[in-house]
């Protein structure tokens, strides 16, 4: 699949995008490599990543408790204080390897350590592949208020790799497709129709349609980066749900 080019970065697919990360660890003089995760992701996506990662740098990983009750400044806290005593420095890498908490957190924890290191997204859930990974919005919440602390920020190359559904629950790939039905909704009408009859989706095209999705989601992003007009759309939904969770 081809490499879709971001705003100064690139979405690399699949086996590719180890290709590229390899290449980035040769081409950059990292001092070390964080790779943040949460504690599912530790348990069963950063055993699938590490065998691809070719490096003589000192590899760390960087854990904390999965769920969004935790994507909060006090873990941010947690995890700069765990960067600095491993010895993290302006030339550390972090590597954000989870579903849109860790990439969020992960993200926004990295743009502000030392006033920004560089950092590289693996999204593993559907929704964080089609959406969060996407766009360089790194941020947490505040109390019940959702995002309400973060930067606009973009990673230095988003990696794709669709191995990661299998340790998806099904509940979490039923929000990664409603939020590629929105972005056929909202951008691309064929797109959407072919989402009209979910029983007609072929799973094994699962790939290309993550693609189109990416592919949209980042033209919006690309003529509206700080959300002022068309990327508003993207929130119709999550604005609601958020209200909702917020509120409970
Ligand atoms: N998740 C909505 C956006 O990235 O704009």
């Amino acid at each position: 699949m081809q490499t879709i080019q971001a705003n100064n970065y690139p979405i690399y697919f699949n086996e590719k995008g180890y290709e590229a990360l390899n290449l980035h660890l040769t081409q950059n003089k990292y001092s070390n490599i964080f790779i943040i995760v949460d504690s599912n992701t530790n348990e069963f996506c950063l055993s699938k990543l590490l065998p691809y990662i070719e490096t003589e740098l000192n590899v760390e990983i960087v854990e904390f408790e999965a769920g969004e009750e935790n994507k909060n400044i006090e873990t941010c806290v947690e995890i700069w204080k765990v960067l600095t005593e491993l010895g993290g420095d302006r030339k550390s890498l972090v590597i954000n390897l989870g579903g849109g908490v860790v990439t969020d957190l992960g993200g926004f924890v990295a743009s502000t350590f030392k006033r920004g290191v560089d950092f590289i997204h693996i999204p593993t859930t559907l929704l964080s592949m089609v959406d969060a990974s996407v766009g360089g919005k790194n941020g947490v919440d505040l109390g019940n208020l959702k995002n309400q602390i973060g930067v606009i920020n973009v990673p230095n190359m988003v990696l794709i790799d669709t191995q990661y559904l299998e340790t998806v629950p099904q509940n979490e790939m039923r929000s990664g497709l409603a939020e590629m039905l929105k972005h056929g909704l909202i951008y691309d009408k064929k797109y959407w129709e072919e989402f009209l009859d979910i029983s007609t989706i072929n799973f094994d095209d699962l790939d290309e349609l993550i693609y189109r999705s990416v592919e949209i989601k980042n033209e919006i992003v690309k003529q509206d980066p700080t959300e002022k007009n068309i990327r508003k759309a993207l929130n119709f939904g999550h604005t609601l749900g958020h209200a909702i969770e917020g509120y409970f």
